[in-house]
């Protein structure tokens, strides 16, 4: 982790960015592609002023990787989360995704041990028997919309892995009720100007009410859990066993449910916008594909389980391709707690710092023809050498994503097991996207699928 060592005081601002206010107002909200507009103009760390301080925090784009080094691998002390993190909390309450650091990190110590790549491997049956409903579903051909299916699925391994139920019909319901409360939060917090919180809006109580019943569906299996501690729901019966290893506390149940909602609202999106993505693109890439469906019917005709991974490397590289391309994250922000240096320059305390991954993902300065998707950037030969900070889909640093293993593992068995048996033919030549917070497909994603033979 780096920590300051040189006089911040002396060096000179971020050169500020030379677009009109106005259009800087429609590109921040711009989540994704804004990024690209703000960097070419003003350069891979760019400052830009809303108006005065108190009312607004001047923003810095960083989208180069020793910049977002600078940013997010230093000393906790440096940066805190930000507004789109405290209006999370308020709708949802103190997860690990919004505590702030200090609070945060013996929750981070507690549930690490939850999310390592060994742990994640207990859901791989989940995942596999949610991806082979698609290709049940599917196998005999037709024309059907990945976004749709993607979501299904990544929403019943998602429940039956995080929560321990099976959702079934419920499935569909929570994630209308996850889209409600994640728009409506992602929306206030890119508001400059915010209505206060005991407004009682009709977006507001829609939001809420969507929380309230996600949060009794977590306290409903919690409450089983604690009942019956052999339910088989590991990650619930893994929260009500943490413990912070140095202070020996464990998880109340009011922050167990915290978590569990953020575990589906950071985790669902997410996922299904990179496999919706990758299935997509692998539907443009015929021989791609093919070799994605080599690779996984060598394995044989089972269900593919954790231990199969190191032999679906290929399928790896593709969903890696996918994720670079189509970061599901778009962007993260921090707040600047003191002056600190970021790629040469000094950011003041009370800055937002926003650290454009969907540009640096895109950058042609780092990534020869960027707009190809070719998954051999990502064989090990090609990524040596590559600089840590310049794909970072899952973020890095000490508050990237807990849920990387898990959603690698999802990916990359649902892709295997889908593509051994499926041909995929992407109908639109584009993916359109929505970027309410995290991107999502916008629209239907039309494909034709038919038995592989
Ligand atoms: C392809 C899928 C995913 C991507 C691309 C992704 C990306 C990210 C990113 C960029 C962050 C940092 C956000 C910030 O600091 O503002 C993050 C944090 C987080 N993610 Fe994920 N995520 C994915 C899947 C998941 C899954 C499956 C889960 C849980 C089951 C999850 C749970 C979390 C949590 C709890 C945090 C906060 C971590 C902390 O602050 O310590 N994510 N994720």
């Amino acid at each position: 982790m780096i920590t300051e060592t040189l006089d911040v005081s002396v060096l000179p601002l971020a050169p500020k960015n030379p677009l009109p206010l106005w259009q800087l107002v429609k590109l921040v909200r711009t989540l994704d592609t804004g990024q690209e507009v703000i960097r070419d103009a003003g350069g891979p760390i760019t400052r830009m002023k809303f108006g005065p301080k108190w009312l607004v925090p001047p923003i810095v784009a960083v989208t180069w990787p020793d910049g977002i080094r600078d940013v997010l691998g230093r000393n906790d002390a440096f940066s805190e989360r930000c507004i789109i993190h405290d209006e999370v909390r308020h709708m949802a309450g103190g997860s690990l995704f919004v505590l702030p650091n200090v609070s945060w990190l013996p929750r981070k110590r507690a549930l690490q041990p939850v999310f390592t790549k060994q742990s994640v491997r207990n859901y791989g049956g989940y995942i596999s028997r949610a991806a082979q409903t698609f290709v049940d579903r599917w196998g005999g051909g037709g024309d059907v919309d990945l976004d749709v299916e993607c979501r299904r699925l990544t929403m019943q391994s998602l429940g039956r892995s995080v929560l321990g139920i099976d959702l079934n019909e419920r499935a569909d319901v929570i994630a209308d009720h996850m889209h409600v409360a994640s728009s409506y939060t992602a929306d206030r917090a890119l508001r400059p100007v915010r209505a206060p919180r005991w407004l009682p809006t009709p977006a507001r109580r829609r939001a809420r009410t969507a929380v309230m019943s996600m949060r009794k569906v977590t306290n409903e299996i919690l409450q089983a859990c604690r009942a019956d501690p052999t339910r088989d729901a590991p990650l619930v019966q893994g929260l009500i066993a943490a413990t912070d290893p140095e202070t020996g506390r464990s998880v109340s149940d009011d922050d167990i449910c915290n978590d569990l909602l953020i575990f589906m609202l950071a985790g669902h999106d997410t996922t299904a916008t990179a496999l919706t993505y990758a299935l997509w693109a692998l539907g443009h890439h015929p021989d791609i594909q093919d070799r994605v469906a080599a690779e996984a019917a060598a394995i044989g005709d089972r269900e593919l389980t954790p231990e199969d991974v190191p032999r679906l490397g290929y399928t790896v590289q593709v969903l890696r391709e996918a994720l670079r391309l189509q970061p599901p994250a778009a962007g993260v922000a921090r707040l600047a707690t003191r002056d600190i240096a970021v790629a040469g320059y000094r950011v003041q305390a009370g800055t937002l710092m926003a650290v454009g991954i969907y540009a640096l993902h895109r950058d042609p300065a780092l990534w020869p023809r960027p707009l190809d998707f070719d998954p051999d950037r990502f064989s090990t030969e090609a990524a040596k050498g590559r600089d840590r900070w310049q794909f970072i889909p899952f973020l890095a640093g000490p508050r990237s994503c807990i849920g990387e293993h898990f959603a690698m593992l999802e990916t990359t068995l649902a892709m295997a097991t889908i593509i051994r048996s499926i041909e995929i033919r992407s109908v639109g030549q584009d993916f359109p996207v929505a970027v309410p917070f995290t991107t999502v497909a916008d629209g239907p994603i039309w494909a034709r699928v038919s038995p592989r033979t």
